[in-house]
């Protein structure tokens, strides 16, 4: 006999309720189905009116980010098994604002990745063209924050920027803690004016959800504590050797 789980997903059409509301589905339950899979059933099988993102199904794309029972997951990371008997309950991830049942409005991280900066920055125009080498130990100086998928899983997880939205927030500091620290780079000092800002890396309190919810290992909470030590180390600097900041 077929065995089924139920789905109570938080649906949210803003043309025709203002409010959100949950909505029950009953879905096979299969041990090799993963939530995006019970997703994608609901979508092609039960109500196609159902919306949510996802792309590549292989914890690459970082799209398909929800909340599954109140912690914020890649579902197509988290098999149905893990879940059983059920139900399961499907939210959009929380702290950002809703488009539409599950698709979330993603502005606000865009503008703040953008602000640190996220490329190698170079002094010199004329740096020679072609291969810049580099040894191991420089690779995996940045290589943990270089696994970033912006999947924004952190930025549910993180009771700061809950409470406090202008947070430049996990990812983006990471990501940008990731250019400072490769070799190639020589954007660090303009970089860390706005990692080091008020709404940057002094807002965090240590809580560590960050890391702790991050699908790829990622180690937001390390980029930040070690970004506050040397924000403090070149704030020392900057009285006993002041001609370093010209
Ligand atoms: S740091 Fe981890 S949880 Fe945060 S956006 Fe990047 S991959 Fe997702
Ligand atoms: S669908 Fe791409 S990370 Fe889940």
């Amino acid at each position: 006999m077929n065995e089924y789980i139920t789905l109570d997903v938080l649906r949210y059409n803003p043309e025709e309720n203002s409010k959100q509301i949950y909505q029950s589905y009953e879905v096979p339950f299969r041990k090799d189905w993963v939530i995006l899979d019970a997703l994608n059933y609901i979508k092609d099988e039960l109500d196609g009116t159902l919306s949510f993102r996802w792309s590549c199904r292989m914890g690459v794309c970082g799209s398909c980010g929800m909340m599954v029972n109140g912690e914020p997951v890649l579902t197509c990371a988290k098999f149905l098994n893990t879940f059983h008997p059920g139900p399961i309950r499907i939210e959009p991830l929380v702290n950002f604002p809703v488009v539409r049942d599950l698709v979330i409005e993603m502005s606000d991280f865009m503008e703040k990745l953008e602000s640190v900066q996220p490329w190698i920055i170079r002094k010199d125009e004329d740096t020679p063209k072609g291969e810049y080498l580099q040894t191991p130990s420089q690779l995996m100086d940045y290589k943990n924050y270089s696994m970033c998928i912006n999947c924004m899983l952190c930025y549910s997880a993180c009771p700061v920027y809950g409470l406090e939205p202008r947070f430049l927030g996990p990812a983006a500091i990471a990501i940008g803690q990731r250019y400072n620290l490769d070799s190639r780079d020589e954007g660090e000092k303009q970089r860390n004016t706005v990692l080091s800002e008020e709404e940057g890396i002094w807002q965090c309190t240590l809580v560590g959800e960050c890391s702790a919810v991050c699908p790829k290992d990622v180690d937001p909470a390390a980029a930040i504590q070690s970004l506050k030590v040397s924000s403090t180390v070149d704030f020392f600097k900057s009285f006993i050797m002041p001609w370093q900041n010209r």
